[in-house]
Order: structure tokens, then sequence, then C-alpha cells
């Protein structure tokens, strides 16, 4: 029997969908591996219960770095493994839509769907990010008029302007919310000589306001570098969104090069239909705002901002056949 996949594997979280699924199985980008065999022992949800099974001989890692998986032999694995979750059978066919990010080569796209296909995948076909959330959110892109998206996810920030069907100007940038953390990290081993997990910066980062930020503090705790002992610090958010804003002024000025290099025509077509921001790190408080100053454009954001490349990509299962091969 033959099965159409959708599968967007990024940094923090990896979304798959199949044609007749509305929902979408959303696993952390978390891997189990033998350190024997060096083989995929289990992912996702189950890859912390896989160190359990095996313990010191399973290593768990993220895989995904930037948006970009270095191991293709193992984001074959990988995939074969979501597949499975996803209902896929060594007995059936199984069709597999991928999403890209703008400056993925053509020459990556072949080697992972040469490591795919060995791992038992029919065809594969690839998407870009841009293209598959403009199909989501049903932006006209067919059209001689101008779109924008933006996707501000874990490991990426992806800005594309879209007209006629296809990306007119676009730019694609290896920083995302997994940044945020490491320059909170390394700010609080600067200034506090403290070592703060990651966990707690991104927990930081996913629940920081910025209202009343002159008078809100934080508690950070962490262990102090130089005696090991536990310490806590309250640290005042204003100080925080010092640190964070640095991370988000690159995000911003990437995004507004992109609206410099756009024909001025299209850029008009952008004061009315405005710039489509999705991506989970687009919750990040007052980054709606931020955005819509920095680019004088009015600002779409969105209840659910992962789900819109895994939406368009499953959308686009239906053309598989259309699409051409890597
Ligand atoms: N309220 C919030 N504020 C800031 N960041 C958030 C918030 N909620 C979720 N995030 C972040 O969104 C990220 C997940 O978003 P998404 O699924 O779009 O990224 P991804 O696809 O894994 O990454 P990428 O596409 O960059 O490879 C996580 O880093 C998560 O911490
Ligand atoms: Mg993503």
């Amino acid at each position: 029997m033959s099965k159409y996949f959708a599968v967007d594997l990024g940094t923090s979280l990896t979304k798959i969908s199949d044609k007749s699924r509305k929902k979408y199985l959303i696993e952390p980008t978390i891997a189990a591996i033998d350190m024997d065999s060096s083989k995929l022992v289990a992912f996702g949800s189950d890859a912390l219960s896989a160190i359990e099974a095996k313990p010191g001989r399973v290593k768990i890692f993220k895989p995904v770095r930037h948006g970009q998986i270095e191991d293709l032999n193992l984001g074959a694995q990988i995939v074969s493994c979501v597949l499975r979750k996803a209902g896929h059978t060594k007995f059936g066919r199984s069709y597999v839509l991928v999403s890209t990010y703008g400056d993925s080569t053509k020459v990556q796209q072949r080697a992972m769907a040469r490591s795919l296909k060995e791992a038992g995948v029919h065809e594969v076909r690839f998407l870009e990010s841009a293209i598959a959330a403009s199909v989501d959110l049903s932006l006209p892109i067919g059209e001689p008029v101008g779109n924008m998206i933006v996707i501000l996810g874990a490991g990426r920030c992806e800005a594309a302007v879209l007209s006629l069907g296809s990306i007119v100007t676009s730019t694609s940038l290896a920083v995302g919310a997994t940044d945020i953390d490491s320059s909170l990290k390394n700010h609080f081993i600067r200034k506090y000589n403290i070592n703060v997990s990651t966990l707690l910066c991104s927990h930081l980062r996913e629940n920081i306001t910025r209202d009343n930020q002159d008078s809100n503090t934080h508690t950070i705790v962490g262990y102090d570098i130089s005696s090991g002992e536990n310490v806590s610090v309250d640290v005042r958010a204003v100080e925080l969104w010092g640190v964070i804003d640095d991370v988000l002024s690159q995000i911003i000025q990437g995004i507004t090069q992109v609206l410099t290099s756009t024909p001025p025509d299209i850029t008009n077509d952008l004061c009315q239909s405005g710039v489509h921001v999705i991506g989970g790190l687009a919750r990040l408080d007052g980054l709606e705002g931020m955005l819509a100053n920095a680019m004088e454009l009015p600002v779409h954001t969105y209840a659910n901002p992962e789900t819109h490349v895994i939406g368009g990509l499953r959308k686009s299962l239906s053309h598989f056949s259309d699409m051409t091969k890597a």
C-alpha cells in the first residue's frame, strides 16, 4: 500500500504527518545512540527511556544544529524511525516530502534522498519551508502580488518574499531560540560566575515578559564555577532583555535586509499584505511589536506558530508526483 508522509525535522521539534492525518505528531528532536554500534536506538520522547533501559551504553544528544543534520546516515535512521511512529511499515511504499531551508543545496538534498531510499523510502521530494508555510496560511503566492513569510525557529531564521509562485528575495540565518539560550548562559558565567543549565535558560526565554522589566526580577539557579556550590541570584528583567535583544537585533537586521533588496513595487504590496511571522520563537513576548517597528509593516502572528511548515507540507502531499526530484 502507498503512503504519503510529510516530515519537518527541526532543531528542537520534529513534526510528522501523513495525507490522512489532520493532526501532527510532534516529537522533541532528541536521539538515543548505542555507543557500541553507533546505531539509533530511539528517537523523540522514547529517547530518554532508552537511556534508562541501557545505562552507560546509550548516549543522548540533539542531532540537528541550526536546522541542519550533519550525519545524513543518522538523519535517514531518524526519518525511518519517525515514519514508523507515523504508521509506515516495510511492506508499504512510502513517499516522503521533507522541508528544506533557503540555503540548503541540491547536493545536500540528493545525499539526504539517497540515504532515505537506502532506509526503505520509495520516493523523496523537498519543499522550502517558506513555501510550505505560505500554502498552510493560504497566502495568494501564485498571484502577481508580494507576500512575506518569516520563520523564527529554534535554530534558524528564514525570511522570504514570494510572488508568482516563487521566492523573489530571501535570507536564511543560522540564528534562533537556542542562540538566545547560549547568550543567557554565557552572560551568567561572565557576570555572576554561575553555570546555569540550558534548560533553565530556555525556560526563562519562554516565560519572560516585557512589561515592568525595570521592577521584575528572575531568580537564576546554578552552580558557582569557582566553588562548585549551588547558588542563586536575582537578576532584573531589564538586564535579561538586554541579552535577548542583542540576538534579536541580528535576526531583525537579516529580515530588514531582505526588504531592502526587494523590488519597490513588491514592497508596496507588503504595506497591504504585511509580514506573516511563524515558528516557535514568534511566541517570544513583545516580538511582534519589535518587528512591526523595525519593518514599518503590519505583522501577523498565529496561535500555533510551530505547525505551519508541517501543515503546508501535508497539504502539498496531494501534488507529490508533480514536484521535481532533488
Ligand atoms: N513563549 C515562547 N517564547 C520564546 N520561544 C518559545 C516560546 N514557546 C516556544 N518557543 C521556542 O520555539 C522553539 C520551537 O519552535 P519550532 O518548532 O518552530 O523550531 P524548530 O522547527 O525545532 O527549529 P528550526 O526550524 O529553527 O530548526 C523552541 O526553541 C521553543 O523553546
Ligand atoms: Mg522549524
